[in-house]
């Protein structure tokens, strides 16, 4: 435990506070799956960033001057022996460096006085159900004082603006803890690509949850606490349903298989997809795409370094898929124009419909704001060729060393009139990790290969 690493983010966080500001960061609920039994349970990422902490029914307040109170489950032996070691607002304070530590019980008696006098209530806007009446009641409270000469807060702020901010550009220790992720992660898709290709060579029914089993064991032999999503394994037609999970259909030989699974290390994600031939093999048309996805992935990946855009990756991707589109007869040029025109018209949407790019980090979609800070008011319209709606755009965001961002291009080919009928229900995607750095990107992923004679040598192997 780092204790100074997460002090120095609270002192940060505090200076932005405002003198008379003050936070409250719950962590999150334990949630019931059924009966007596919850899911597995996941601390929230903005108290985690904040205080280290793993243990549910926690809340974090952090005042302007920079002060810290932890309230946290106090010891309890026979809660203990069932549920587990607490940490208990005794040890807190040395363990985690806060200020202060008192049991979670005394909540809603220490938060008034906490509250008094202070001029600005900042807590993480519509991300707790129940956060804003809790913050209410803390407030009629205090407002019940002020005739005694106490200063109720008048102001109340979303604290997911500098929080999200400051999440956005990834330190040194999120830097390391993100490599090893990619690393267990890249481990886990070649594990199951090996298993893929062995079991159909001794003709075994492979189905996707074995491919899935394979994931789950690397992850946890990484020391991965959990998946960072669940997990898509999608054999054949099924890659091309774009939140598709592993099931239970059989991977065939002379299909491919769409993998996009990533762990969970340490409150950090992965985010890695493959897609390969279950039995090792390309086919002509399957290599064909492939390795138009992969051209448009390394034309997205030269085009993110400080001081790009967030667009402009998204952007180089595609104009490779909507020339290859065109190159390989998904499109007819005779109806659709020129590679211009596909991109004008979003010709190319029938094949790829998402972004190529999110932010990653505690969260697989992490938080940050997609659009330059420092450019609020630059707003453009342009009308949507598709739905004809007047989109509003402001610049994207410019690209600065330590974000970290996914690459993500693919091409979901559903069996339609005048597809070319070798390419129908063939989905590839290709997604990397990428560090954002002054001259280019670190792929954080490549521990597993994305060249298609690479794939093919390795499941060979
Ligand atoms: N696995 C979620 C995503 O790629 O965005
Ligand atoms: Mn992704
Ligand atoms: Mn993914």
């Amino acid at each position: 435990m780092n204790a100074n690493l997460y002090a120095s983010r609270r002192a940060r966080l505090a200076a932005q506070l405002g003198a008379d500001g003050i936070a409250v960061i719950p962590t999150a609920p334990e949630r019931p799956r059924n009966r007596d039994s919850d899911f597995l349970y996941r601390f929230d990422s903005y108290f985690h960033y904040l205080s280290g902490f793993t243990e549910p029914n926690a809340w974090l307040v952090l005042a302007g001057d920079g002060r810290s109170t932890l309230f946290c489950a106090p010891k309890d032996l026979e809660r203990e022996i069932w549920d587990g070691y607490r940490l208990g607002p005794d040890a807190a304070p040395g363990v985690l460096g806060v200020d202060e530590a008192v049991t979670v019980d005394q909540l809603d008696a220490r938060m008034p006085r906490l509250l008094e006098n202070k001029s600005t209530v900042w807590y993480p806007f519509a991300t707790h159900k129940g956060l804003e009446s809790r913050v209410d009641g803390w407030l009629s409270s205090v407002r019940a004082r002020v005739r005694f000469g106490a200063l109720c807060p008048e102001e109340q702020r979303d604290l997911c603006g500098p929080l999200d901010e400051m999440r956005l550009v990834k330190d040194d220790h999120e830097q390391d803890l993100m490599r090893r992720a990619g690393q267990i992660s890249a481990r886990a898709h070649i594990r199951a690509m090996k298993l893929s290709a062995a079991m159909l060579r001794d003709g075994k029914d492979v189905r996707e949850y074995h491919l899935d089993a394979e994931l789950l064991h690397e992850f946890r032999l990484g020391g991965s606490q959990y998946p960072a999503y669940s997990s898509i394994v999608a054999a054949g037609a099924n890659a091309c349903v774009l939140h598709y999970r592993a099931d239970t259909a059989p991977v065939r030989d002379g299909e491919l298989v769409l993998i996009d699974a990533g762990c969970e290390l340490d409150g950090y994600a992965s985010d890695i997809t493959r897609t390969f031939p279950a039995n090792g093999r390309f086919s002509g048309p399957q290599r064909a795409l492939y390795d138009l996805v992969l051209a448009s992935q390394q034309a997205a990946v030269a085009a993110t370094r400080a001081g790009q855009r967030f667009n402009d990756p998204h952007d180089a991707t595609v104009k490779v898929l909507s020339q290859g589109m065109l190159d390989l007869g998904l499109l007819d040029g005779n109806k659709v124009g020129s590679v211009d025109d596909v991109i004008e018209q979003r010709a190319y949407f029938p094949f790829y419909m998402h972004r190529t790019s999110h932010w990653l980090g505690m969260d697989v979609h992490d938080c940050g704001s997609y659009v330059e800070p420092t450019q609020l008011g630059e707003i453009s319209e342009r009308k949507d060729p598709l739905s004809n709606e007047i989109i509003k755009n402001r610049p994207s965001r410019i690209l600065r060393p330590g974000m970290v961002l996914t690459i993500e291009p693919g091409i979901y080919v559903r069996a339609g009139e005048g597809v070319p009928e070798p390419f129908h229900n063939i989905g590839i995607r290709i997604e990397d990790d990428a560090i954002v750095n002054e001259t280019g990107c670190e792929l954080i992923s490549r521990g597993v290969p994305v060249d298609g004679d690479e794939i093919e040598a390795l499941m060979r192997a």
